[in-house]
């Protein structure tokens, strides 16, 4: 009889570890919303060609899980987080479909708790002080801000860099050429998200285009 050998759930600081490793590959975290399902590879190499390879597939389409799973069978060489994960069964179905990371718009009690016992990290969103302080009881030290131009942008970032020293955040929600550079010179920010990068009405090439002209603004 084989015995299934159970492994504890990671700690909080090797999942922050591992969240810092894969917001610095990817500096420009693309949040995708796979519309047909014929475009999840293409749409992938794309962004893999153009120098994005950390992927945040949401789950606003039916057909988040399955690009998930097969990214990660296809394409194993990108990482391929989950976005949009609202409770804890879409917490267990990406963890299921292979996810390798986790992002939520905001936090709730049951998402927050749930994440702990999972093997895969999660950014849990945020967008005010009071909900960093409820996930920071927790243990957790990396957000998204959500939607970071609304709710105040590098100002925002800048004043919440003075009470909450040691967390950092992956601002989205209205990200783009015009503002990433402002947000990546921030001490508190790791990563941006966003979707400008992927519009495909003039092919899969705009797209690869799109993603290596941001990540030049980075130099
Ligand atoms: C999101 O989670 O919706 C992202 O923040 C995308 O925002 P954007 O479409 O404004 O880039």
């Amino acid at each position: 009889m084989t015995q299934a050998i159970s492994r504890p759930a990671p700690t909080m600081a090797e999942k922050i570890e591992a969240i810092d490793a894969l917001c610095a590959r990817a500096r420009i975290m693309p949040v995708i919303t796979i519309a047909r399902e014929e475009d999840i590879l293409p749409l992938a190499d794309a962004l893999d060609a153009g120098g994005l390879q950390v992927l945040e597939i949401t789950l606003r389409s039916p057909h988040g899980l399955t690009a998930i799973r097969r990214l990660r069978e296809e394409r194993p060489h990108l990482c391929v987080g989950a976005g949009t994960v609202l409770d804890r069964h879409m917490l267990e179905a990406v963890e299921e479909a292979g996810a390798q990371f986790i992002v939520s718009p905001g936090s709730t009690d049951e998402l927050l708790r749930a994440a702990l016992q999972s093997p895969v990290p999660m950014l849990p969103g945020v967008a005010s002080a009071s909900e960093i302080m409820v996930g920071y009881a927790l243990g957790y030290r990396r957000f998204k801000l959500f939607p970071a131009e609304v709710c105040g942008g590098t100002a925002a970032l800048k004043a919440l860099g003075g009470p909450f020293g040691d967390i950092r955040f992956c601002p989205t929600g209205g990200v783009g050429p015009a503002n990433l550079q402002r947000y990546m010179a921030l001490p508190n920010v790791m990563c941006v998200g966003g979707s400008w990068m992927l519009d495909s009405s003039k092919g899969w090439d705009a797209v690869r285009q799109a993603s290596a002209d941001a990540l030049a603004l980075l130099g």
